[in-house]
């Protein structure tokens, strides 16, 4: 049996998924030379290298691959363990782990907010990143729960519909097409357009849209944001396609409008999900039940109100409450 202490792999661990001793020592709030010495000790323990410094780049051996996935399983099992035991002291405690697509960021902390409050002793931990970036994550089990938009086909998920997820044209309120209804695509062609970055689902649901409809835009600008998307057709660099969650905090009083194009606003909803082999943990399950109860009182977004204000020449008109329902 090799003699290792918990400890020792935790911060073997945390140097992998890092690749640096640098930033485990960051994550872990110790000193870099107490994790080179945990190291050390842990290696002489397993009687071979764990990592190979070739350059400035940190690899790891085979043994220490294998450690690593070891490590994983053991901290997985542990986490579950503990959340096993505080069920049964009849309290609700440990980690939550969710990634969500960037979008999912305009509802996400809000209601974990409320969820913090009534579950005091769950930590969560929120990654919001791109389509693309949760899809790695999947593969590598690395969250309880995603929040995504755009199914992947290779991953084999369990998914719930919860929300409309609609994208809509964005342009400056001033835009020459902002006083008209019902236009043809066509405008959208070689008009100056701001574009999310590889790996967007947003990007992917555009260009299908452009594709099926033979548009061909002017990508003036690439990028990463929504917010920052945003702030460059606020700038007067062009238009984009969004999330209509994007534009909650603008409500009608903002700077940007809401165009009425024909086929849009382009049918999406969000889906929350986890990997089909996976069983749940207590937590995760106790925040997908709240997620789904809770998703299911959110009004529809503002930006509705923003869209019918626009296309109302500034009347408003009541949300119709079939348009909030999403199937399962
Ligand atoms: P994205 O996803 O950040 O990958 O574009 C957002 C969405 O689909 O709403």
């Amino acid at each position: 049996m090799i003699q290792a202490t918990l400890h020792q792999l935790k911060v073997f661990e945390t140097v992998a998924r890092n690749g640096s001793f640098t930033r485990a020592a960051e994550e872990l709030f110790i000193t870099q030379p107490t994790v080179s010495s945990q190291v050390k000790q842990l290696t002489k323990a397993v009687g071979l290298p764990l990592f190979e410094q070739i350059g400035k780049s940190l690899y790891l051996t085979d043994a220490g691959q294998d450690l690593l996935v070891t490590c994983q399983d053991i901290f997985e099992r542990l986490n579950n363990f503990e959340i096993k035991v505080a069920d049964l002291k009849g309290t609700k405690q440990g980690q939550l782990k969710l990634a969500v697509i960037t979008t999912a960021k305009y509802f996400v902390p809000r209601l974990l907010g409320s969820f913090c409050q009534n579950y005091p002793g769950i930590d969560v931990a929120l990654k919001v990143t791109n389509h693309q970036e949760i899809q790695q994550r999947m593969l590598e089990n690395k969250d309880d729960l995603y929040i995504v938009s755009n199914m992947h086909k290779d991953i084999d998920l369990k998914s719930k519909a919860f929300l409309d997820n609609p994208l809509v044209v964005v342009a400056k309120k001033d835009h020459p097409l902002a006083e008209k209804e019902n236009l043809d695509l066509e405008h959208l062609n070689d008009r100056p357009f701001i574009m999310r970055e590889h790996g967007s689902g947003t990007r992917e649901a555009i260009l299908q849209l452009f594709d099926r409809h033979d548009i061909s835009v002017k990508v003036k600008l690439e990028l990463g944001s929504n917010e920052a998307i945003k702030q460059a057709i606020a700038g007067g660099l062009g238009i984009s396609i969004l999330s209509e969650h994007c534009l909650i905090s603008e409500g009608v009083s903002g700077e940007l409008t809401v165009l009425d194009f024909k086929h849009f606003p382009i049918k999406r909803r969000w889906f929350v999900s986890y990997l089909a082999g996976k069983k749940l943990s207590v937590i995760a399950e106790t925040f997908l039940d709240y997620l789904l109860e809770e998703s299911s009182k959110i009004p529809f977004p503002e930006t509705s109100i923003l869209a019918q204000l626009t296309r109302n020449n500034g009347r408003l008109h009541p949300l119709r409450p079939e348009s909030r329902k999403v199937p399962n």
